[in-house]
């Protein structure tokens, strides 16, 4: 039996990221809404309570029984999770007056606490809280404090294994989280660290083995990582019982349709190919508004998907790369949507189809490292995130065939640009490289990475609605300029503009003015996500 520990959700920001680190201790967890614990569930080893937006004594606070927890598993608290239970055992929580922000240094009252084994003094961790504990309850001993925070960590009385925490172990600021985390999910709950991409896939490919049985599965590909080895995970399984749809709505980048075709077709894969570019370029002639867009190309996906699963006469699945954040973000209890692009819930009902979503609890770089395991070429795992509308969305305004082509000039030239141009890294930066197994040479300690394979996404984007005066030789230009994108991210929920080197630029800029007609500028995007997004539409 898989063992796993059980985050609840309060509805920080940083819950995913807890996930992340615990996965990163080759230890499974789930993420869960914080009043729905899995009782009866004999796999759980250990839970973790999440920060909030709320403080305890909001109206809207989220509130839990922890009576039918505590006492049968280790129990860890982060930020709102500790001031929760020291809050309803009896302790006291107030405002901090002015928020607690940032880097703060640990002062041990009892360094030989298990939770801290191989911490060191004046330790750096990370506080982001606008209430604080001023007391905790009776019996439960305090741990560190900081300048600032008094109960920076606690335990409770009597060695009981339930432990408070301030400070966000999870976040990068805080040097030790990650020992804290290990400390907790391995010394203390006992995890075996079996969480693999190895057992992975041979659990999984059982599970399909199992589920599927003898049944014909149809799998929508997208080119990206995901549905990538979702369906080699399934080739794998099953074998010729897959069928792969490949859906070109003409709004893909130069080549991909016939590169991607291509690429599958060498990993043994049975894939059909559609090009309905056609229905897609006249059902979107005249649209300009964002979310119609994409309305219109998430419907007619449906429909042209439809129409080619329906001659597989035989399907009874359909299979989805659905990743864990999807079903997270999902879940997400703030319920707000910025841009309906989730494709969680997708199944077309009337096609009378059962779900299989084997990536359905992976992080991405989890799926990157199934990829790796599975054999995939390095090309198809390392692929940038790429929005399903494609290009519709990263052409302001209307869409028409001649922007589509302007617009894969000048990403081709930007993407390509970005896999020719190599960094030289060394020390931390070398080191993180490596250990995420991002391809890279090794030269006397110096890591060489392409510029690519340290973006988390990178793209251009056609400002088709306007236009600005240039010089070529003699001749005034009147025509569009083009934005280039590069984010650093972990997850797309938040990122940074990358600090792209000048000379890269430079070259870039020249080289898409040059040999792509109709563009006359090009621009670099400098905000970050928030309160930007990646893409801008
Ligand atoms: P934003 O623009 O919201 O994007 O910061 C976050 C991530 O999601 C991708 N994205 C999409 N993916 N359909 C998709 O499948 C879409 O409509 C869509 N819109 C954005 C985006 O590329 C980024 O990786």
């Amino acid at each position: 039996m898989q063992q796993k520990i059980i985050i609840l959700d309060f509805g920080s920001q940083t819950t995913q990221l807890i996930g992340r680190r615990i996965r990163e201790l080759d230890t499974f967890c789930e993420i869960l809404p914080y009043n729905k614990f899995p009782f009866g569930d004999p796999s759980v080893i250990g839970v973790i309570l999440s920060g909030s937006p709320y403080s305890v004594y909001d109206k809207e606070a989220f509130k839990v029984d922890l009576s039918a927890i505590r006492g049968k598993y280790p129990i860890l608290g982060i930020c709102y999770g500790a001031q929760y239970m020291s809050h309803i055992y009896g302790g006291k929580v107030e405002p901090a007056g002015l928020r607690e922000y940032g880097r703060a240094n640990l002062n041990f009252i009892d360094k030989s606490n298990l939770l801290f084994q191989g911490f060191e003094d004046n330790s750096q961790v990370w506080m982001s809280h606008g209430d604080t504990i001023t007391a905790i309850p009776d019996g439960f001993k305090v741990i560190a404090s900081t300048q600032k925070v008094k109960y920076a960590a606690y335990q409770a009385q009597s060695n009981e294994p339930l432990w408070g925490v301030q400070f966000h172990p999870e976040v990068f600021h805080s040097i030790q989280g990650t020992l804290l985390l290990k400390n907790f999910v391995v010394n203390i709950c006992g995890s075996k660290q079996d969480w693999s991409p190895a057992n992975f896939i041979d659990q999984t490919i059982s599970q399909i083995r199992n589920e599927v049985k003898e049944d014909h599965v149809i799998l929508g590909l997208s080119g990206g990582v995901d549905s990538s080895v979702c369906a080699v995970l399934l080739n794998k399984a099953i074998g010729k019982n897959l069928t792969c749809i490949f859906v070109d709505h003409g709004m893909l980048r130069k080549n991909e349709f016939s590169d991607v075709l291509n690429d599958y077709k060498c990993l043994g894969i049975n894939v059909i190919g559609v090009d309905a570019s056609e229905k897609f370029f006249q059902d979107l002639t005249g649209i300009s508004d964002p979310e119609q867009k994409r309305k219109i190309i998430g419907r007619d996906f449906v429909e042209v998907f439809n129409a080619e699963a329906k001659k597989i006469t035989n399907a009874k699945w359909l299979a989805q790369g659905t990743i864990y954040p999807d079903r997270i973000e999902s879940l997400n209890i703030t319920g707000k949507v910025i841009k309906s692009h989730h494709n969680v819930g997708g199944l077309p009902k009337e096609m009378n189809l059962n779900l299989c979503e084997p990536l359905k609890w992976l992080f991405k770089d989890e799926v990157r490292r199934v990829g790796r395991q599975l054999g995939m070429p390095e090309h198809l795992i390392t692929r940038h995130p790429f929005p399903g509308p494609g290009l519709a969305v990263r052409i302001l305004g209307d869409i028409t065939r001649d922007k589509v082509r302007i617009l894969q000039d000048a990403d081709d030239i930007y993407i390509k640009s970005l896999r020719e141009y190599k960094v030289k890294l060394t020390g931390e930066e070398a080191r993180n490289v490596l250990a995420a197994g991002v391809p890279s040479t090794m030269n006397n300690g110096e890591v060489e990475v392409s510029l690519y394979d340290q973006i988390w996404q990178a793209g251009a984007i056609l400002l088709s609605t306007v236009r600005s005066v240039g010089v070529m030789g003699d001749e005034r230009t009147y025509e569009h300029p083009v934005a280039l994108r590069a984010v650093t991210s972990r997850d797309a929920m938040t990122a940074d503009w990358a600090h792209l080197p000048y000379d890269f630029m430079a070259k870039v800029s020249n080289d898409i003015i040059n040999k792509v007609k109709g563009v006359n500028r090009v621009c670099y995007d400098i905000s970050s996500k928030p309160p930007a997004t990646i893409e801008w539409e």
